[in-house]
């Protein structure tokens, strides 16, 4: 350790500066197995900053896999009540490249990009009285965030916490999980676990989720604000069981990993095509537009419906980006000059009254100056 950094171990939050949504380098501090090919990896910040976030919400993490590096999207399991760091827990699917490439070379001392925090599946914008939290495999990951900042700083809340795996071994937190149910009066935790080994003293209740059993697990499901992570199918099939109840779909919310549902994956697709017809439409006798991007002094024309990301690759210059369909916020860059922007959610309100657009899903209308 630097002196350096041995210094800023022992600094105050207020004798540091708050993470600023920009690019940030991040220093692996600890790396812990949770489960079967789940990891989490904590970070700190190298420039001296705390983290400032809402529980729920995802980094997008530059990892330098090959010549270009990939940008993937991590949900944070850690909570802003302990901002000196943050954590992602990740799962190795077997096709997974960003992940495996942590798996095998992210250790104590390893530096990488981030970027973020972005998303808007939080508590902190849906306040309620009573939760439900559904998850299933490692969409344990933000409802873990949101429970440890409840546990921080509203322990006395009203939280039902139905968590989904595969085996006892394959739930993710499971102690903490434990621990934070002896603390939390207003906690209940149910496991539900597809086969059960006798080594796990039949540890979790055996089944799925479904019409018949949320009923007995949270009978008063109809009254809780409703928060749901894991894989699609998970997802859809507690979103056709809570509307077959009657259940008031506006106090539901999902989060599958900075990724909308499929629905609204197709809507997001049909919308920047749309987008990209309109743009093109715009500008039939095919003008060109200006674009100069500051930070790595080139200037460039647009061809008409070219995405603002699409001229930056066009003209050599690099800007990070992860879903493309402006969802998840990472190719967030400053910008002056009108656009054509038709983004997902992938940007507040405040922003874009900065100055700030999603390059994936911007169009130039003017010429533009673009910090990038
Ligand atoms: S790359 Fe995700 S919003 Fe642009």
């Amino acid at each position: 350790m630097t002196a350096a950094q041995e210094d800023s171990l022992y600094k105050h939050l207020d004798e540091m500066t708050p993470w600023d949504d920009t690019l940030q380098v991040l220093e692996c501090v600890g790396v812990v197995e949770e489960a079967p090919e789940v990891r989490t990896f904590t970070f700190r910040s190298d420039n001296q900053t705390w983290f400032r976030y809402r529980p729920g919400q995802f980094i997008t993490l530059e990892l330098p896999v090959d010549e270009e590096p990939v940008h993937r999207t991590y949900t944070l399991s850690s909570s802003p009540s302990r901002p000196f760091t943050i954590s992602v827990t990740a799962k190795a699917q077997a096709a997974s490249l960003g992940t495996r490439w942590m798996f095998d070379n992210l250790r104590p001392g390893g530096h990488i990009k981030a970027y973020g925090p972005a998303g808007s599946f939080s508590l902190h914008e849906y306040p309620a009285a009573k939760y439900l939290f559904l998850s299933a495999g490692s969409g344990v990951t933000p409802m873990m965030s949101m429970l440890r900042w409840l546990n921080d700083c509203a322990p006395w809340t009203d939280v039902a916490f139905v968590n989904c795996a595969r085996t006892p071994e394959d739930i993710i937190f499971r102690k903490e999980l434990d621990l934070l149910g002896n603390r939390m009066p207003g906690l209940s935790l149910d496991f539900l676990v597809e086969n059960r080994s006798s080594r796990d003293g039949g540890f979790g209740q055996r089944g799925r989720i479904d019409a018949v059993r949320l009923p007995l697990l949270v009978p008063d499901f109809h009254e809780r604000e409703v928060f749901c992570c894991g894989p699609e199918p998970f997802m859809r099939a507690v979103r056709e069981m809570l509307k077959a109840a009657g259940f008031d779909m506006p106090a539901y919310h999902q989060e599958s990993f900075g990724t909308p549902p499929e629905e609204s994956l197709a809507e997001a697709i049909e919308t920047s095509a749309a987008a990209a017809e309109l743009a093109g439409d715009a500008s039939p006798d095919g003008e060109a537009v200006a674009i100069r991007f500051t930070l790595s002094d080139t200037e460039t024309e647009s061809v008409p419906g070219q995405t603002v990301l699409q001229a930056a690759r066009a003209a050599g210059v690099r800007i990070p980006a992860a879903c493309e369909l402006g969802l998840c916020g990472t190719c967030k860059v400053k910008c002056s000059g009108d656009v054509e922007m038709s983004h997902n959610g992938g940007i507040l309100d405040h922003e874009i009254a900065d100055g700030l657009i999603l390059a994936c899903c911007s169009r130039p209308l003017t010429a533009l100056e673009v910090e990038a």
